[in-house]
């Protein structure tokens, strides 16, 4: 079986993917600079595929730690989640985002190249396609106009594996522009865990529902929707691990580089992603309408035909799975990975 090295395996979306290929019995490998993640992950990760994946803690923007690696490992096929993601954060601090995002994925691609290793995945993001002229969006859809410094160094990546791929015909790139990932493990053991407040709608409803918060302040009810708040296409983490898979089968046929979005296709609202949750709870969430948050676009979601006719990847959760999933990871883990 193939052996794929996941940076980043220790996060979020990382961690459900790591599960994910260890249930197909692929064998897996992690670097993770745990800056934004737990060793304990990793137990969650063996609990739920009775297997522990090999752990290296280390950089991607360190070579000797990459280095190590691709010596002591066969490696098939990388796929790069590690990375700086926050919004807000970026914005405040751009050179940092920059080096980690880009400089690390340069210098992993180039430790790559000298281990002869030329398959890779990207996690990139539906944030490249700025605020979209219509939805769906699809995969011509002109990229640019990001609204903040983590979706640029999206854009860069981009970029950078296409002129790669164009000058190297060795290496094998898959992109994936993910949509909004959220939801949880099934089994409650693994899910998002932000540090202080979160960012992202889901944690935030989730961190309501268990006490944490107040309440959710919905950013603007004025938008031009059927309910006034903005639309987006959440996709179930575990739909989104499995499209992992299916970017690993397609680099078999050394495609050189190719693109795929990730997300299910229909649109949500804010309100309707509020009363999925609800209906997990079983009783009302409190919220109050807020300000409209700067850079949030009015509707963002996909077109799936490219994915499924492309790499047979077709979503299989709603998101009322999304919710119960979320809600059940958030009731099991009111502190996320923290120690109780
Ligand atoms: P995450 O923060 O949970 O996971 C990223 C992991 O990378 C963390 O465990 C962190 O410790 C590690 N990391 C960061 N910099 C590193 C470095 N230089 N070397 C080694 N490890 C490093 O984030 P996530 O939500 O799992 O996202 C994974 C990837 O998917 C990111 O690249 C993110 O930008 C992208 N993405 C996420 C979303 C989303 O909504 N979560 C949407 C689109 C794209
Ligand atoms: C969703 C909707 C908010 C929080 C971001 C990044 C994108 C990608 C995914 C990482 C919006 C509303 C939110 C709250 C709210 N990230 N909202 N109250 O903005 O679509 O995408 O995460 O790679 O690059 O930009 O996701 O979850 O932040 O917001 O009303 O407390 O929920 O206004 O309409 P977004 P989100």
């Amino acid at each position: 079986m193939k052996n794929i090295l996941v940076t980043g395996g220790t996060g979020y979306i990382g961690s459900h993917t790591v599960v994910e290929l260890l249930n197909l019995d692929y064998n897996v490998v992690i670097i993770d600079n745990l800056s934004n993640s737990k060793m304990m992950v990793l137990d969650r990760i063996e609990k739920i595929t009775g297997k522990r994946p090999k752990f290296y803690k280390g950089d991607i923007r360190n070579r000797e730690d990459l280095s190590k690696i691709f010596k002591e490992n066969q490696i098939d096929c990388v796929i790069n989640f590690a990375g700086l993601k926050a919004v807000g954060e970026s914005v405040r601090m751009p050179l940092e985002y920059y080096e980690n995002n880009i400089y690390g994925a340069v210098v992993l691609l180039e430790e790559m190249k000298k281990n002869n290793v030329f398959n890779f995945i990207f996690s990139s993001s539906a944030t490249v396609y700025g605020d979209p002229a219509s939805v769906p969006v699809d995969e011509t859809f002109p990229t640019g106009g990001t609204t903040n410094p983590y979706g640029t160094t999206k854009l860069f990546i981009e970029r950078i594996l296409m002129d790669l791929a164009h000058a190297e015909p060795k290496f094998n790139i898959c992109i994936l522009r993910y949509f909004n990932p959220i939801g949880a493990h099934p089994s409650g053991l693994m899910g998002e865990d932000p540090n202080g407040i979160p960012n992202n709608l889901a944690p935030y409803i989730t961190q309501v529902m268990v006490g944490k918060r107040e309440k959710l302040n919905i950013f603007g009810n004025d938008y031009d929707t059927p309910d006034g708040t903005c639309i987006r296409d959440y996709i179930h983490v575990c739909d989104l691990a499995y499209g992992h898979v299916c970017a690993i089968k397609k680099l078999d046929e050394n495609p050189g580089v190719v693109i795929y979005n990730l997300g299910t296709g229909k649109g949500s609202s804010v309100f309707d992603i509020l009363h999925a949750f609800e209906k997990a709870y079983g009783k009302p969430i409190p919220y109050a309408i807020a300000e409209r948050r700067a850079g949030d676009v009015t509707a963002n979601y996909t077109k799936v035909e490219k994915a499924e006719k492309e790499i047979g990847f077709k979503a299989k959760y709603d998101i009322n799975d999304m919710a119960r999933d979320a809600w059940n990871w958030q009731k099991n883990n009111p502190n996320g990975y923290e120690e109780k």
